[in-house]
């Protein structure tokens, strides 16, 4: 019987590459401390997932017919652990894998023999496997919707011929940064230069876990701190944030308007009370509304003089957080893009004279960002693009500026989460 961690993990790849799903944020909690196996391996067979199905297939009698997901989930971890996880002794990763094979859920009993002979041959020398595997091309390990979100990421920036560079960047592990909500810095976490507030773990450093229990910090990536650190000095007294949840982003704009009335919008019901929990934790206030932003916004009769639209996207430019998202099946695209302009159009509608508009998403892809810009311009010639951010933040044409209307910060340089956004002033 293999272990839970492994079973979590067989899990997870079956939901992704049968199913098309993501694997959820909390896979792993019941795991204590075999959880740092769970998501080394996880995250191993979904970034080079390409690649050890490359590895496989020759070795097969018939390879152009393929096999089944559970016997390529029951390969793939164990080939994983024979390349990468020196930890991991040649008798757990193959016998585990032959295991998982015989499952009648999750492997394909009629190919334990495959596991075995492929696995036991593999483990004899594991420094070649490891070498054989890393020889293959890495653009294996890339779904053409991974291409495209990474040459859009790239296109604004003139940087041809990168396109390798950053998917080798977005393969690390992800490196979580907080921001400072309160007290001292505490210690393990150190300053990032230019970014008051942002802080990012020292070397070796454990997870502060206590002073983020304690609403002393929260998790918040750069790219969204950047973001919210807009140069902006008119009067802000009404804020909309249309799409709120969990909150990190009303957490910064409470804290940066203090005297500011907030109304906070979230449409699904959980996501909605875990905002006014994260709210509440943090004594903050804000008016949390559970709606639907757009058909809110229709009837409200209100103004404000901030709206966020920090939009629901593909998330495209999360890969090196999730790297499942390169194998999803991204069908609801264009039921995104029209939700965003819904929500734009709706939100342009509820600026005050003078008033500023943020647009967000954590994406790529230009369908969901700088491509609805033109259309709102169009049908809203009162708002016009407001340089709130250094010119840093946006495109190579935009450092000849000072400042920038646009925000997108090079993947290369820059090392948050992949972003674009844009800001408007209503005149
Ligand atoms: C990118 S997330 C927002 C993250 C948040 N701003 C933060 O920084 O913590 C987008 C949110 O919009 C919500 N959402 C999706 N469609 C919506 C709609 N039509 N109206 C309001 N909220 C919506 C999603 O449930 C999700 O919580």
């Amino acid at each position: 019987m293999p272990t839970p961690a492994r079973l979590h993990v067989a899990h997870a790849l079956h939901e992704v590459f049968g199913e098309g799903g993501r694997v959820p944020d909390i896979w792993d909690r019941e795991l204590g401390e075999d959880a740092h196996l769970a998501q080394a391996l996880l995250g191993l067979c979904l970034r080079r997932w390409g690649r050890l199905q490359a590895w496989v297939k020759p070795k097969l009698k018939d390879p152009d017919r393929g096999v089944p997901l559970g016997t390529r989930v029951s390969l793939a971890m164990g080939l994983a652990q024979l390349a990468w996880l020196p930890g991991v002794s040649d008798h757990a990763a193959v016998n585990e894998a032959v295991d998982l094979a015989a499952d009648r859920d999750l492997g394909f009993l009629p190919h334990k023999g495959l596991v075995n002979a492929l696995l036991r041959r593999a483990a004899k020398d594991r420094s070649a496997l490891a070498a054989e595997l890393e020889a293959l091309p890495a653009a294996l390990d890339r779904s053409p919707v991974a291409e495209r979100a990474l040459q859009a990421a790239l296109a604004p920036h003139q940087t041809e011929g990168e396109l390798e560079a950053l998917w080798a960047r977005l393969q690390q592990p992800p490196r979580p940064d907080f921001r400072l909500l309160k007290g001292e810095v505490p210690e393990g976490l150190v300053s990032v230069a230019g970014l008051p507030g942002c802080l990012c773990l020292a070397e070796g450093a454990p997870f502060p876990r206590p002073w983020l229990e304690a609403s002393g910090g929260m998790v918040q990536d750069r790219s969204s701190q950047a973001l919210l650190a807009y140069a902006w000095d008119r009067p802000v007294t009404r804020i909309l944030d249309a799409c709120a949840a969990p909150g990190g982003k009303t957490t910064t704009l409470a804290l940066r308007h203090p005297g500011a009335k907030i109304t906070a919008l979230e449409v699904h019901p959980k996501r909605a009370a875990r905002l006014r929990q994260t709210l509440e934790q943090r004594g903050l206030q804000a008016q949390v509304v559970e709606a639907d932003a757009a058909q809110w916004l229709e009837v409200c009769g209100a103004t404000f003089d901030l709206i966020l639209l920090d939009a629901p996207c593909s998330g495209s430019g999360t890969l090196q957080k999730h790297p499942e998202w390169p194998w999803l099946k991204h069908e609801d695209l264009p039921r995104l893009t029209g939700l965003q302009r819904r929500l734009l159009a709706a939100a342009a509608q509820r600026l005050a004279p003078g008033g500023l508009l943020i647009y967000a998403v954590c994406s790529w892809l230009p369908e969901e960002g700088v491509s609805h810009l033109g259309w709102l311009e169009e049908a809203h010639p009162e708002l016009r693009p407001a340089q709130v951010w250094p010119a840093a933040m946006g495109a190579a044409r935009d450092t000849e500026r000072e400042a920038t209307a646009l925000f997108r910060p090079h993947p290369l340089a820059w090392e948050g989460e992949g972003f674009q956004g844009f800001a408007l002033q209503r005149s």
